[in-house]
């Protein structure tokens, strides 16, 4: 009975017709929504470690991750146009091959939005460490803003702003469209002042060896540098506020999708063209992960003297070819811009919670909504913990990776949904249909499987470590207590009294 307890995805799609949301989005401010959730770390910070596996290929990884990505945003705007409903991959799931599979993609959720809460914690911390060393001389014992794993003991800064932002989700603190618009515009910015001032002095022979490490350093550093691109599945979460969704959706999600390859690729041609990206090695030539004591040590050794040590890639590329005022307001615009991106994946990981909870698969108490502030404060808070914890003891790359395991998964469900739902319901309403939907789906998944299999194995263990508890949580506690199962699903179906997304797309 794998695909047993289909939840109908009548009953979802009533609920959120009764929601009736104003469509007013169009495909730039979807676009500019995409950009807003995705632009973070990955670029900022991840850039150092994909050099440390990939070399100058590097920009081949940025390819391959980019293109999984929009395979699977095409089938995801299927989807999320037809089921424009909280939840994502997981309610999608739940609709298409029921509550076991749903389960497991909700729980690999959890890997996606409460672990890459925590990378980017750790990777704003990177920068604010380099920027309080620059424009105060304050430097902060090493010990107090690294993890045990990456040369300290316990990330502070990376505790600190992960908590303000659990406390700023209780409050119920929502970003408005134009704080987001800034946002994005100072992100923007950002990096093209990077490309403006980093291309023009490239040097050709920086680009040799371009694969001191083979395919096998592309294949991992696209696999990890695949976080760069989440978050543009919360272009799908608006697909109910979205004019002429057929048209916009895909615009939205693809047009995000390349606007950030663009600028990932020139950003990784000016740091690989100026710095140079060769990995550092260990004694005797030995390859060194990125986030493990012996890279620490190796990079301790030539005093930090390479981007691939570098907590603040961007920053400390500007500082390295004369322009330390830029690599100081660069710094400072990763300081103001990544909390945002921290708030989207906590806040999506609240929701996904509340949607599970509101289904009897998790207890009812995680639901509990606030009196006063009217948020689900329980289960954010209970995110706040995890994440900050995440964040003090973890390196951002072991973080980004696992949250990728959890990500590829969810991915490889909703392209295998689509294909499914095709041949099950034929007839119902399609807003947007993925072109050529066997063949984009298949590239989907065989992408997913790729860069799955092309993770460490550290981090596969982790993820499979996590599935096997999901398992027995789900045996053991939520499939006794499930709604559908207990044919409750009607009066909790769809996301009837989650509160809405932090970022109302327009005003
Ligand atoms: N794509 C987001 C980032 O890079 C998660 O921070």
């Amino acid at each position: 009975m794998i695909f047993g307890r289909v939840k109908s995805l009548d009953a979802i799609l009533a609920t959120a017709e009764k929601k009736s949301l104003h469509r007013s989005l169009g495909a730039f401010q979807l676009t500019m929504l995409g950009v807003g959730a995705v632009i973070g770390t990955g670029i900022f910070v991840l850039t150092a470690q994909a050099a440390q596996k990939a070399g100058p290929g590097m920009m081949l990884s940025f390819i391959i991750a980019g293109f999984v990505c929009a395979v699977a945003a095409l089938c995801y705007a299927e989807m999320s146009a037809m089921v424009p409903v909280s939840g994502s991959a997981y309610t999608y799931s739940y609709a298409v091959m029921g509550e076991l599979v749903a389960w497991m993609v909700g729980w690999a959720l959890i890997l996606e939005y409460a672990i890459a809460a925590g990378a980017v914690s750790v990777g704003w911390s990177g920068y604010f460490i380099g920027w309080l060393n620059t424009s105060f001389q304050i430097q902060i014992p090493l010990a107090l803003v690294r993890g045990p794993f990456d040369g300290g003991f316990i990330n502070l800064p990376a505790m600190l702003i992960a908590a303000i932002v659990t406390a700023l989700l209780v409050k119920g603190t929502k970003e408005s469209a134009t704080v987001n618009a800034v946002l994005v515009a100072i992100k923007i910015l950002a990096l093209s002042l990077f490309v403006i001032l980093t291309i023009p002095v490239i040097k050709t022979g920086q680009f040799t060896p371009f694969a001191p490490l083979g395919f096998a350093g592309i294949s991992g550093a696209a696999a990890s540098i695949f976080f760069a691109y989440v978050g543009f599945d919360a272009v799908s979460t608006a697909a109910e506020e979205t004019k002429n969704p057929q048209r916009n959706m895909p615009i939205g999600l693809i047009g995000s999708l390349a606007i950030c390859t663009v600028f990932y690729m020139l950003v990784a041609a000016g740091v690989i063209g100026t710095v140079g990206a060769q990995p550092v090695f260990g004694p005797g030539g030995a390859a060194l992960s990125p986030g493990t004591p012996e890279l620490s040590q190796a990079c301790a050794a030539i005093h930090e003297n390479a981007v691939v040590c570098s907590k603040e890639a961007l920053a400390w590329t500007l500082k390295s070819v004369g322009y330390p005022f830029i690599g100081w307001l660069v710094g400072a615009a990763a300081i103001i811009a990544l909390p945002s991106v921290i708030l989207m994946m906590m806040f999506g990981q609240t929701r996904i919670f509340f949607v599970m909870s509101r289904d009897g698969l998790l207890p009812e108490f995680f639901s509990r909504v606030h009196p006063r502030w009217h948020t689900p404060h329980v289960i954010t808070l209970l995110t706040g913990v995890f994440v900050t914890l995440f964040a003090a003891f973890f390196p951002v790359g072991l973080l980004a990776d696992v949250s990728n395991s959890g990500t590829l998964f969810a991915f490889a469900a909703v392209s295998i949904a689509v294909v499914v739902l095709r041949h099950t319901d034929p007839n119902r309403a399609r807003p947007f249909r993925t072109p050529l939907v066997h063949g984009i789906a298949a590239l989907s998944i065989i992408g997913c499987i790729y860069l799955f299999y092309s993770l460490d194995i550290v981090t596969k263990s982790l993820f499979f470590g996590w599935a096997a508890i999901g398992l027995v949580v789900y045996y053991a506690y939520s499939r006794s207590r499930s709604h559908v199962g207990r044919g409750l699903s009607e009066e909790h179906g769809g996301d009837a009294g989650i509160p809405p997304l932090p970022v109302p797309p327009i005003d």
